[in-house]
């Protein structure tokens, strides 16, 4: 099983997994409409591969270019990255999130089914954990309703490939349930695109490292944990992309339906991560308390236990090369893309 199709493969994960899977010989063949990434990164992966992919430009609810490509290039499994993934911007916009999110993922499944391609491999996310009781969270932690309508299609995503497999045992789902993912590609060509103002917290720090922003609000300091401030399991993302392939050896073996945790299986503080970042970009990073974020929960990391057992992956990278990385990143890359300069 050597042809696999990944969409959303040109955003910030899906671009890290490409690379991966060119590393180890895999054809990759690229579905993005480029809602939230830029084409240049097409070619930043190329030559840092120095490989060939395949990019076809277009969305996952079209079935004219899903038939064209299922037709053409003899696709054996789909690792589907394809969503759209802002919180905020969901709660805003819940009919597109629902369906980009779910009408997308139907849509493509039809289509897997049409051309009997019943090998998947799903981005889902820590979220469907919601506010676990006990940490760190297995996979046979209860499930909960997720407070924002994103979160609320990765669980939604996350059942109906359930009830694929169950009407036809010869799929193949593996769900992955991501914790934080940061970094960037050692190279700092390829990373995270943020647009506008970011969100989440290491994009935001690093914009504060380069200057364009003064300072970084700090959600709260009133949780249950080390200083007060919430913890998460921050996971490299280049650590992501080879958990990928790990689920790709897994679909080979036929595996059925299985689901991993993707995290280090440590959890560090808002303020541990400013600290690491302070000391990576050898910059002093300015932060202010203010109140919790609504939705936002104390303290939330992974047990990677099974993952490791079962796909024999585990986490490499720490939090300080994962500050590193996302900086240089910032500096170079990311940089060279605003300024529309020639970098490579
Ligand atoms: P991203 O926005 O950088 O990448 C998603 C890519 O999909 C983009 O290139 C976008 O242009 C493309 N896309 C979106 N809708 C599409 C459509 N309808 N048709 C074709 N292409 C489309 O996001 P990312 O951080 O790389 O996330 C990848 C996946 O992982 C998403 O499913 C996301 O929900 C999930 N995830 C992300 C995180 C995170 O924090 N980054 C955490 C958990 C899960
Ligand atoms: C991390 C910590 C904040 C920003 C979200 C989604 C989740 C997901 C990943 C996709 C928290 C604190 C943040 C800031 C802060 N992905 N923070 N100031 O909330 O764990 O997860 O992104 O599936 O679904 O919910 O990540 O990076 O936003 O926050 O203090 O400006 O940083 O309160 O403790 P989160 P995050």
């Amino acid at each position: 099983m050597r042809n696999i199709l990944v969409t959303g493969g040109i955003g910030y994960i899906g671009s890290h997994t490409t690379i991966e899977l060119l590393e180890k010989d895999y054809n990759v063949v690229i579905l993005d409409n480029l809602s939230n990434s830029d084409i240049r990164i097409k070619d930043r992966i190329e030559i840092l591969s120095g490989k060939k992919i395949k990019f076809y430009e277009g969305d996952i609810l079209d079935n004219s270019i899903l038939n064209k490509i299922f037709e053409g290039e003899n696709i054996d499994t789909v690792i589907h990255f394809a969503a759209y993934k802002s919180v905020g911007d969901s709660v805003k916009m819940p009919l597109e999130y629902y369906n980009n999110n779910i009408n997308g993922t139907v849509n493509l499944l039809r289509a897997m089914k049409r051309y009997d391609v019943k090998n998947i491999i799903f981005s889902s996310s820590a979220t469907v954990y919601g506010e676990a009781k006990v940490m760190p969270v297995s996979e046979k932690t209860p499930l909960m309703t997720p407070t924002n309508p994103y979160g609320k299609t990765k669980s939604m995503m996350e059942e109906i490939l359930t009830d694929v497999y169950k009407s036809d045992n010869s799929w193949n789902v593996v769900l992955l349930r991501y914790f934080n993912p940061v970094g960037a590609h050692k190279s700092g060509l390829i990373g995270e695109m943020p647009n506008g103002i970011p969100n989440n917290l290491m994009p935001y720090i690093s914009k504060v490292a380069a200057g364009e922003l003064e300072y970084i609000s700090v959600f709260g300091d009133d949780y249950k944990t080390i200083d007060g401030t919430g913890v998460r399991d921050y996971i490299h993302v280049v650590d992501l992309a080879s958990g990928h392939v790990k689920a790709l050896n897994k679909i080979e073996e036929k595996c059925g339906l299985k689901i991993y945790n993707l995290g280090t299986g440590n959890g560090y503080s808002v303020l541990q991560v400013i600290k690491a970042f302070e000391k990576a970009a050898n910059k002093k990073i300015n932060y202010k308390i203010v109140e919790r974020r609504s939705g936002d929960i104390g303290t939330c990391y992974a047990d990677p236990k099974l993952a490791k057992e079962e796909l024999g992956w585990e986490a490499k990278y720490e939090i300080d090369k994962m500050c590193e990385d996302f900086w240089r990143w910032q500096c170079t890359g990311l940089k060279s893309l605003i300024e529309d300069e020639v970098l490579v």
